[in-house]
């Protein structure tokens, strides 16, 4: 008999984005549902850019989590981004492809942005509505349509030499998630911790922190505990980054 999944899956041809589909219509989804599109026709990205989103082949999906319906600080749910990029990088190493983590969640293969992950939360006062991940997979690019990504990008199939199945490849994604889900919400990012940092490709290098304002270049010395980057800036001061992007300054 086949085993009941712990996730409900929403599949649609099209929409504008995932996130936007998730975030509008949250308060009728449940916890654990997996919106999907073939194509997006607004894809969107992190810090206001846009995602690729129009061949049928490439993943475009949100999962909407509710995992407690009051604000907590108890649950560790900025980690999920960095807990889905670890997942993210074990599918695709399932693939045979490398895998590396950008702070805090991009997933590149051979150094190029391969997937991506736009977390949206919705919170009212104390009432916490729910958490949207989206998560967008390039398995199918040509070489021409990856190289006219806003940055150096690239695609599973490209990498493998031979299309991938979006099917097989999304339902190893959404099983991977919730397989370990319940845990990671349980021990927080220290249970991802020795995964995200042996993957992290900038540690020890120098960096450039965009959320900084003016921005600040250093070393990036450590992850902490809580998944957040020590940055040791010019003048040798140690700078704890909670959020935004980080560019890697020194080749490999
Ligand atoms: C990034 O900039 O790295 C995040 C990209 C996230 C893209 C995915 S595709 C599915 C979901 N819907 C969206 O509009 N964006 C996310």
């Amino acid at each position: 008999m086949k085993s009941q999944k712990p996730y409900k899956t929403n599949h649609f041809k099209k929409l504008d984005s995932t996130n936007t589909y998730a975030m509008k219509n949250l308060a009728e989804l449940s916890d654990k549902e997996v919106i999907i599109a073939d194509v997006q026709t607004s894809g969107r990205g992190r810090l206001n850019r846009s995602w690729v989103s129009a061949r049928e082949d490439n993943i475009y999906l949100s999962i909407v989590l509710k995992p407690c319906s009051k604000v907590s600080d108890k649950l560790p749910l900025a980690g999920l981004t960095q807990y889905m990029s670890v997942i993210l990088c074990r599918v695709l190493e399932n693939y045979g492809a490398s895998a590396q983590i950008k702070w805090p969640n991009d997933v590149l293969s051979d150094g190029k942005k391969i997937a991506g992950i736009l977390s949206q939360a919705s919170i009212q006062g104390e009432s916490f509505r729910g958490l949207i991940l989206g998560t967008g997979v390039n398995l199918n690019f040509s070489q021409e349509e990856a190289d006219k990504i806003d940055q150096p990008a690239t695609s599973l199939n490209l990498i493998l030499g031979r299309p991938v199945d979006k099917k097989a490849f999304t339902e190893e994604l959404i099983d991977g998630f919730f397989e370990n889900y319940e845990k990671f919400l349980d021990k927080g990012f220290s249970y991802i911790e020795k995964d995200y940092i042996q993957r992290c490709c900038f540690l020890g290098k120098r960096i450039a922190v965009n959320a900084l304002d003016p921005r600040e270049t250093g070393i990036a010395k450590e992850i902490r505990e809580d998944g957040s980057l020590v940055l040791e800036n010019d003048e040798m001061q140690e700078k704890i980054i909670t959020m935004g992007d980080i560019v890697c300054l020194q080749p490999d």
